[in-house]
């Protein structure tokens, strides 16, 4: 399968789940274990500009806000953004969404001190077209912050996208964060330095092998 035919397939996905997908996702649970993971590893003194690259329901993008920075956000799900939207009304917090492709957003190159991809590398067909188009939108010294796991271990994290579909996606499995290291170094950025240890266990239950990783532009 061509790559615009699996991003098209993954847009029209995550559009069917948006309206329930709030009600299942551990990160609302855990919502502010996350928030204390993020607000560390942006180790951010003031307000900085962040986007949040494949947003969702906007999760991050709303904590990011909420830690008092100014948010842009995109997602290629109609539907997904349309949730992300009415949560950030629903919550007061002032987020930018664009729906765009992170590859194709209209975000100026360099406007960014931070970029964060939480669960977004695994469904990509282009992951590393993702991160170096993150790389591109930060400043220098900005940080990139990665989040993902090892979904292939527990059931009841492996995608139920149509079998061609997933077949066509480099890291359907999920990621380790030894290859995300090795993916974000090949991206341009500089050592990267982990954060997932600040939670007192895995957030997903089951506890899936998950990571989340900050790293440099230099
Ligand atoms: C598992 S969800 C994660 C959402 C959010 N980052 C979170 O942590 O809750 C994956 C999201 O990536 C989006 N997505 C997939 N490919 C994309 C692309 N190329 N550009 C922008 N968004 C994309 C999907 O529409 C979906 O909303």
């Amino acid at each position: 399968m061509k790559a615009a035919e699996a991003q098209t397939q993954v847009s029209d996905y995550w559009t069917r789940r948006a309206p329930a997908f709030d009600g299942v996702a551990s990160h609302v649970a855990q919502a502010s274990l996350w928030r204390d993971v993020l607000a560390a590893a942006f180790e951010a003194q003031e307000a900085k500009d962040v986007v949040d690259l494949g947003t969702g329901t906007g999760a991050c993008a709303l904590i990011a806000a909420s830690l008092g920075h100014r948010v842009r956000a995109c997602d290629g799900s109609e539907g997904m953004l349309a949730a992300a939207r009415w949560a950030a009304e629903a919550s007061g917090l002032d987020v930018t969404f664009e729906h765009a492709l992170i590859e194709e957003v209209s975000f100026a190159p360099g406007s960014a001190d931070i970029a964060t991809l939480r669960n977004v590398l695994w469904t990509l067909p282009e992951p590393m077209a993702a991160l170096r188009k993150a790389y591109l939108l930060l400043r220098a010294g900005g940080l990139v912050l990665v989040s993902d796991g090892l979904w292939s271990v527990a059931a009841q994290y492996r995608s139920t996208y149509p079998g061609a579909l997933a077949a066509s996606l480099p890291r359907h499995d999920g990621l380790t964060e030894d290859e995300a290291r090795l993916m974000l170094s090949d991206a341009g950025f500089g050592l990267a330095r982990s954060w997932q240890h600040l939670f007192p266990a895995s957030p997903y239950p089951g506890d899936v092998p998950m990571f989340v990783l900050t790293a440099s532009k230099g």
